[in-house]
């Protein structure tokens, strides 16, 4: 099946400096299947158009096919309505559009969000400039979040609570469903970031109960530039539009606009046609495989690379949860993450090193980064032989 799998990537045959690429990097963005790109080149090939408006076949046939990847995508994530899913560039985007328009309704000038301790600064950043104070969960060595302090987070000002489903650098898959639990018990509505956990996990959003669920096309085998919002219909209801433009809008005058019902109102613009096209061929891809098969795939990788590296003397990971999703995040001894990194790309091994747009955690334990190796279901345990080895000859060589 693996053999299957990988020959579907063609980009996994590419060499590096000499040496065969073994692609550690997934957490920053997965490769892509032959059926993703070549869904990109046909949909500029043949059927490249902009959609909703225009009267002639290419129009309609590329918003029909727009539209079907949105109901796909409603079914990937359990949604009860296919317009509460909103294409955006991604999940960055995504979190930007809920951060401006939740606060525009939500804010009152004296506001706490609640965050995790462990969050990728766009769930961070679009929170401040929204003008609200972050308090965050903390959480144990492991990397396992602290219930209790959570729930003592709450205050009269919090108006909202945004977490990972998984962190992007500690690995640790968040107990989601007990924080919305919570957070609605106080009637807090709740934002997940989705980033990490669509491509290895099941995801339901209405068992998961959020208001919100965000996720990126490119951590997910899907092109790059297209990521989703997921909004519940009530609360979507409640909010204004993110950007102004076309699309949005239902009637225009110099005097006053009156916007359109959703997804629409929160679509302004041209949409990435093609991209949208590459995610759902991507949803295909991995309900496919399955992803039952891709989750159990990377717990093994996960396992096993666990146990290699840990016969590395000097060995330290960072993100130890007995929940975790495929992320592998080190220090060796004295090396710096950077020189580690940079040397085994030498060996063809790709990796990233450094905070991970995660600065808080790098605080947490006072350092100042990771060398962090991250699975997707076509590696396999030769590939992390290979970065053992490496790491093997190359440590030495960093005192
Ligand atoms: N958020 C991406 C990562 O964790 C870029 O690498």
């Amino acid at each position: 099946m693996n053999n299957d799998i990988r020959s579907q990537f063609p980009i996994l045959n590419t060499t590096v400096h000499g040496k065969p690429l073994v692609y550690f990097d997934n957490a920053a963005t997965t490769q892509k299947p032959q059926t993703v790109i070549d869904t990109l080149a046909d949909y500029y090939l043949h059927l490249n158009s902009n959609i909703h408006r225009g009267a002639h076949h290419l129009a309609a046939e590329a918003t029909e096919r727009y539209e079907n990847v949105r109901r796909q995508v409603q079914a990937f994530i359990g949604a009860r309505h296919h317009h509460e899913v909103v294409f955006t560039r991604g999940t960055t985007e995504s979190i930007n559009l809920v951060a401006s328009s939740f606060s525009k309704r939500f804010f009152s000038g004296d506001d706490e969000v609640i965050v995790s301790g462990m969050e990728h600064h766009s769930d961070i950043v679009p929170w401040q400039l929204a003008g609200a104070t972050l308090r965050p969960i903390p959480f144990n060595d492991e990397g396992v979040l602290d219930m209790e302090a959570y729930e003592k987070l709450f205050s009269p000002k919090t108006r909202i609570v945004a977490v990972c489903h998984v962190s992007n650098t500690l690995g640790t898959v968040n107990p989601v469903e007990r924080i919305v639990a919570i957070a609605h018990a106080h009637g807090v509505p709740v934002l997940i970031d989705g980033a990490q956990a669509v491509s290895h996990l099941p995801v339901d959003v209405q068992r998961i109960g959020c208001d919100f669920y965000c996720f990126s096309g490119h951590k997910m085998y899907a092109p790059m530039g297209v990521g989703v919002m997921y909004g519940r219909e009530e609360m979507l209801d409640q909010l204004p539009p993110y950007q102004g433009g076309g699309e949005m809008i239902e009637t225009v005058t110099f005097e006053r606009t009156t916007y359109n019902q959703l997804p629409f109102k929160f679509e302004a613009g041209t949409p990435s046609v093609g991209d949208v096209l590459g995610l759902g061929c991507a949803v295909d891809f991995m309900q496919q495989v399955g992803i039952g098969h891709i989750a159990a795939v990377e717990a093994d990788l996960l396992a096993y690379a666990t146990e290699r590296l840990s016969a590395l003397p000097g060995i330290r990971f960072f993100g130890t949860a007995p929940q975790k999703a495929a992320v592998l995040s080190f220090l060796v001894g004295d090396a710096h993450p950077y020189d580690v990194g940079t040397l085994l790309d030498q060996l063809g091994i790709a990796v990233r090193t450094g905070h991970h747009c995660t600065q808080p955690v790098m605080d947490r334990y006072g350092i100042p980064g990771t060398v962090r190796a991250s699975f997707a279901v076509y590696n396999t345990r030769a590939e992390i032989d290979t970065l053992f080895e490496a790491l093997e000859r190359i440590l030495p060589m960093l005192g």
